[in-house]
């Protein structure tokens, strides 16, 4: 069976592991489990080089109605090509936490404290005007339900080229033709097609694939993806988080990676933000968080995939024999 923690290793070598693919050894030398003592000072993720494009800063989140802090400190740094996932309980805080970094609270909430720099710009700083220029073009985001981000009386090709028009300054004719560049960028068969269709005439799978084609189109430095996959069947998800994975790799692109599914993020992230009632509980590289968990929350996320084997994600659904559900 495969274990996050070989996930994780395989995410750090950049090898993602498929079904039919051997197993490899888990742990590399110096993480054998057990090594380290809850007391000991976890190492900070080792600072690169690069200067960060995305820095969040003991950010926290209140509801200025009802005066209540709902996120109550998140700090976390992103260099060029680096991915860090924030994983946790439903209502934990990591929509907020995205839409602060996005600038596009919810009304009535706000950043009450800490402060977030996207490529060097505080964004409390930032004009409406400035924030129009920033967003898609510097950071950009893919949300679950990607249909309700599409217009559906306007062909999903003509949306992005729109996008690019808009944010790049492209002519009409140009426009199209990277829109349908996109499109093959992302994967989808016939991109010349697809270019001319409606939502509703794509699946899950093909939408989700023109949002980030859309959220690309601008060249953007920084990509949110805020439970980008749970809506999709398992085959699908991995698909995605392979396309994901290929866009950093390719273009640099540095990624936020929000999921409750720790396999997710142990897929694709460098660092992992574990997140519970607002409060980030534990935070290492992913590999550290994995192999050493110290908050019983994380424990609790592991054991269930432990118990219930990453099979599912990994290689599509077999359906079950009679014995097997009896
Ligand atoms: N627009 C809103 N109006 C009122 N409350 C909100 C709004 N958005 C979020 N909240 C509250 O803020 C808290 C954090 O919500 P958030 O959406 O960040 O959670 P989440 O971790 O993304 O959860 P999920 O995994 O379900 O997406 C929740 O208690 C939620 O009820
Ligand atoms: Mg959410």
């Amino acid at each position: 069976m495969t274990t996050l923690s070989e996930l994780s290793d395989n995410a750090a070598a950049g090898t993602a592991q498929r079904a039919g693919e051997p197993d490899t050894e888990p742990d590399s030398p110096g993480t054998e489990p057990g090594t380290e003592t809850a007391d000991e000072p976890r190492t900070a993720v080792p600072a690169a080089a690069a200067a960060p494009v995305l820095a969040v800063r003991g950010v926290h989140i209140s509801d200025q109605v009802t005066d209540r802090e709902i996120v109550h400190g998140v700090s976390f740094e992103l260099t060029p090509g680096k991915t860090v996932g924030i994983v946790g309980e439903s209502g934990s805080g990591k929509t907020l936490t995205c839409r602060a970094t996005l600038g596009i609270l919810p009304p009535h909430f706000e950043v009450s404290a800490g402060s977030i720099e996207i490529a060097g710009t505080d964004i409390a700083t930032l004009t409406p005007q400035q924030w129009t220029a920033l967003r898609g073009a510097t950071i950009s985001a893919v949300f679950q339900d990607p249909a309700s981000y599409l217009n559906p009386s306007i062909r999903v090709g003509a949306q992005i080229a729109e996008v690019i028009r808009v944010k790049k300054g492209l002519k009409r004719r140009e426009a199209r033709h990277r829109a349908v560049e996109l499109l093959q960028a992302v994967q989808l068969r016939d991109p010349e097609l697809v270019y001319g269709q409606y939502t509703h005439e794509l699946s899950g799978g093909m939408l989700q694939r023109v949002l980030i084609a859309a959220a690309i189109a601008a060249d953007p430095q920084i990509l949110i993806a805020d439970e980008a996959t749970t809506a999709l069947d398992v085959t699908v998800q991995a698909e995605i988080l392979d396309l994901l994975a290929e866009l950093r790799q390719q273009a640099g692109l540095a990624l936020v990676v929000v999921s409750h599914d720790l396999a997710v993020v142990a897929q694709l992230c460098d660092e992992v933000l574990v997140m519970r009632e607002g409060e980030v509980v534990e935070q290492g590289t992913t590999s550290e968080v994995l192999h050493h968990p110290r908050h019983e929350y994380t424990r609790l996320l592991i054991a269930e995939h432990d118990q219930y084997g990453l099979e599912k994600f990994l290689a599509p659904l077999t359906p079950l024999t009679p014995q097997e559900t009896s």
